[in-house]
């Protein structure tokens, strides 16, 4: 008696203090996914007020690229990037590093520099990215293999024998820089293409087999997924779980008048939110003005909801909105 009493408080004390706790992080009712899964945006310089009424996850726009923060060599600008992480510390979500190695948004001058100096100034770049932000649950260690190789990549080791082999020194060198956090690699042009999705996997395996990857990031832009049909989604998709890694579907907008536009979150996002291997998903940019691509905001320059975003709060069935 007395001792099923015991138990009683104390899991009583157990639950009241898991309540605590996550009320204290602030992830209690923030956003508008309230399962497991994550539904996050980008921050640029600033956060936008209603980012939390909406969101969950964060991945700054542009602030922890290389060219962003190092763009004059030695010389580490942080702001943007602090911007965001604290933001998502001090509410408990989820924080993207956004990106350690791409051919686009590098720094100016890495290009000129001596295979051996470029090789130093990668590295020192990673390593200075982990000390700072080694909290972060995610980071893009290399971004568009595919379309978009860095100046740098013979420094790095080139395609060596394994065709990628420039892949695979960049995550040995986040998985060192970053022991605490999920590596992910990003790609577009994926969702709507079976072939680039096997070529996407090719990688995939050799960073697998060396337990080099945590996860695989699908950008999912307007100019693929405006158009592409749901059978080729759902063929992706599974060539990609196939994988056994986690899906993230990193950088999603769609485009259209109100009408268009909520007709394709109504036929499209379900198949990758309900897709068991996809365990988050990323929007990029959400009010009209402040998006990377015209077109593709939820919300108005006046702050009025479209459709699709009031359509979106319905599906997902969070409190989140006004
Ligand atoms: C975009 C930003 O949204 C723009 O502000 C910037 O001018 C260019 O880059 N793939 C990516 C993102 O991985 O980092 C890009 O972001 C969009 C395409």
């Amino acid at each position: 008696m007395f001792r099923s009493k015991l138990m009683i408080w104390c899991s009583a004390i157990v639950l009241l203090g898991s309540v605590l706790t996550s009320v204290a992080a602030g992830t209690a009712h923030a956003g508008i996914a309230t399962g497991s899964k994550f539904l996050g945006n980008i921050i640029a310089s600033s956060v936008p007020s209603n980012f939390a009424t909406y969101w969950n996850q964060v991945t700054p726009e542009n602030g922890t690229k290389w060219g962003t923060v190092e763009g004059t060599r030695n010389s580490m600008n942080w702001t943007q990037a602090d911007t965001a992480y604290n933001y998502a510390r001090s509410n408990g979500f989820p924080f993207k590093f956004h990106t350690l190695v791409w051919g686009s948004q590098e720094p100016g001058w890495i290009s000129g520099l001596s295979s051996a100096d470029q090789k130093a100034e990668v590295t020192q770049w990673i390593q200075a990215a982990g000390q700072r932000y080694g909290n972060a649950a995610f980071v893009d260690v290399v971004n568009e293999p595919l379309h978009a190789k860095p100046s740098y990549r013979n420094a790095i080791g080139g395609d060596g024998s394994t065709g990628w082999d420039w892949v695979i020194w960049s995550f040995q060198q986040a998985r060192q820089a970053f022991p605490n956090s999920k590596l992910l690699i990003n790609e577009y042009g994926i969702i709507s293409d079976p072939n680039a999705a096997a070529n996407y996997v090719q990688i995939i395996n050799l960073l697998k087999s060396r337990g080099l990857i945590d996860g695989i990031g699908i950008q999912c832009h307007q100019f693929n997924m405006d158009t592409v049909s749901v059978s080729t989604m759902r063929s992706v998709l599974s060539t990609l779980a196939a994988t056994g890694l986690p899906i993230y579907v990193s950088e999603l907008d769609m485009t259209g008048d109100d009408s268009t536009q909520l007709a394709r979150y109504q036929e499209k996002f379900p198949v990758l939110w309900e897709n068991s291997a996809v365990k988050g998903v990323t929007l990029w940019g959400y009010i009209e003005g402040q998006t990377w691509k015209s077109g593709t905001h939820l919300i108005t320059s006046s702050g009025a909801e479209r459709p699709a975003l009031k359509w979106l709060k319905q599906y997902l069935g969070g409190s989140g909105g006004g």
